[in-house]
């Protein structure tokens, strides 16, 4: 694959959907489904990261999928809480700095530990970000944000007319650029609360493939796709031959 010719956005988000069809697929279960999802993560984010992308948000447990049983939820605690602790080395030989986004309330004791012991132990990477959302919702992390805003507010550190667009990008769980490039697996075309602010003006992907057979080569094809997008911002682009 020659990365060349392709244009690399600078902020990759992905809702990593799937992983139960893929299971049900196979007649397996979905928990089956969920460790494979995870093994393909962790080798596609050093992908991802390695073809020049700076920032990977990736959203693996919205704050709505405590709706699900507790044997599911509990497998996903504890891919969090075992499996991601353990890859943490994993994490520092690639130099991926791993950051979270999403509420500590209603998680695990351990898995808070082991977001903070990944978190600390990468902080100094500098190969790109890997964020991931885990108990996120977008509109919670919009309330979160007014919250934030208004408590300065409120203790005179600023006036309402400091409040713009960068004062509010910082106040969200991470201060991030903007997503550029949004896939979605398994073929289900909406958001799911997923990074609203983030998205602005992304350009969206719903490639059919469940989560956990999305590979490297998938995600070339999709830079392939990507590469061809007009993205206009509202203005035009008066080189483009179409115009
Ligand atoms: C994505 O796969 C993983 C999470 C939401 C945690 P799903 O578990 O949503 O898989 P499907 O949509 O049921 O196939
Ligand atoms: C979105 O997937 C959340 C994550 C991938 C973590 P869901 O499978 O939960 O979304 P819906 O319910 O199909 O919208
Ligand atoms: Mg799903």
């Amino acid at each position: 694959m020659n990365y060349e010719n392709l244009k690399i956005p600078n902020h990759v988000g992905i809702i990593l959907d799937g992983n139960g069809r893929w299971a049900k697929s196979r007649g397996l279960n979905r928990s089956a489904g969920h460790k494979a999802g995870y093994e393909n993560l962790k080798e596609l984010c050093v992908h991802i990261l390695d073809v020049g992308v700076k920032y990977l948000s990736v959203y693996a447990f919205s704050t709505e999928n405590f709706k699900r049983s507790e044997e599911e939820v509990g497998y996903l605690m504890n891919l969090v809480a075992k499996k991601f602790k353990s890859d943490a080395k994993f994490f520092m030989k690639n130099d991926v700095k791993v950051v979270f986004s999403g509420v500590r309330e209603n998680l695990r004791k351990d898995v808070l530990e082991s977001m903070d012991y990944v978190t600390n132990l990468t902080k100094d990477n500098k190969k790109g970000v890997f964020n991931v959302c885990i108990n996120y919702g977008g509109h919670l992390e919009l309330t979160d944000m007014t919250k934030k805003i208004s408590k300065l507010v409120k203790e005179d550190k600023i006036k309402i007319e400091d409040i713009n667009e960068e004062l509010i990008s910082k106040s969200l769980y991470q201060d991030l650029p903007p997503i550029d490039f949004l896939i979605r697996t398994s073929g289900e075309q909406r958001v799911s609360n997923f990074m609203l602010w983030q998205l602005s003006y992304a350009e969206f992907y719903f490639p059919k493939v469940h989560f956990p057979d999305f590979n490297k080569e998938e995600f070339n094809k999709a830079l392939i796709e990507y590469t061809k997008r007009d993205r206009r911002f509202g203005g035009i682009n008066y080189e483009t031959k179409s115009n």
